[in-house]
């Protein structure tokens, strides 16, 4: 586990958008695992530049999103299809047909959790997973009390989570109460995972899932035990953390030759 503190927003966002360009310039079939949420929109407006500017070339990509609200069509303007095509898909080349994002209609559920969790593993699994982080300390929508070996399911909605994306519907009462969302166990089993954070109301989330014990109440704790995350931090939500002088020193003092 590493943990990487950036003065700001823009920082972290580039930083993480070098990180997606290595791997797509090095393996063009790559498979990409995607966030929302507004934590990871700067790097998406990185990758953009990235693809029109730089001619980084998206065509043979994978995508799987972690998660989708269920009980609204893809069509709805705060679905999770409708945010990754107004804030990725659509501006750069990435096919449509390689692009995952679960389904919130999907009336077999399970079968389709099933389908989702096959198509990983038959593109070769995700090669580098992109997460934010909830307050309340979930990944993609594995709220406090979701195993830790959990797979894609549908999942219940936190009251806090539903607060909190208040902001996007206009009131609670509009939020959907549940979820598409990959489980904690597969996001585990990506091979390299960035989760990227900013701002002083993620600080405390943050010093929970990076130094606090690995527990299914906080479910981003669970990368302490992945051999290759990357905490992503700003200043802001690095604010909380008991190590953040080593964390930087480590950064400042890289070997050379990992
Ligand atoms: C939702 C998403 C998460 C995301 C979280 C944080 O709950 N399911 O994947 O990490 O929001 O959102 P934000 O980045 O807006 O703080």
């Amino acid at each position: 586990m590493e943990v990487i503190i950036k003065a700001n927003y823009d920082e972290i966002s580039l930083e993480a958008a070098n990180y997606v360009k290595r791997l797509v310039q090095n393996k063009p079939n790559c498979v990409l695992g995607l966030a929302t949420g507004s934590t990871p929109l700067g790097l998406y407006k990185e990758l953009i530049r990235m693809h029109r500017e730089e001619g980084l070339d998206f065509s043979k990509v994978y995508t799987f999103n972690l998660d989708e609200y269920y009980g609204i069509p893809h069509s709805h303007e705060q679905s999770y299809h409708t945010f990754m095509q107004e804030n990725l898909f659509q501006h750069i080349n990435v096919q449509p047909e390689r692009i995952h994002v679960p389904s919130g209609t999907a009336e077999d559920v399970k079968a389709f959790c099933q389908w989702y969790e096959d198509e990983i593993k038959r593109l070769g699994g995700i090669d580098l997973q992109i997460l934010g982080i909830g307050r309340d300390g979930h990944i993609a929508f594995n709220e406090p009390g979701s195993s830790l070996g959990s797979r894609t399911r549908i999942k219940t909605l936190t009251q806090e989570t539903i607060e909190d994306n208040a902001r996007f519907f206009g009131s609670k009462d509009l939020v959907p109460r549940y979820a598409v969302t990959m489980g904690v166990g597969t996001i585990f089993e990506a091979k390299e995972i960035i989760l990227l954070a900013n701002g002083a109301n993620k600080a405390e989330t943050i010093a929970k899932a990076v130094e606090g014990p690995v527990t299914a109440q906080v479910t981003a704790s669970i990368l302490q035990l992945h051999p290759n995350t990357i905490f992503l931090l700003d200043e802001a939500a690095a604010s909380k953390l008991e190590r953040n002088d080593y964390y930087k020193w480590v950064y400042e003092n890289k070997p050379r030759h990992t």
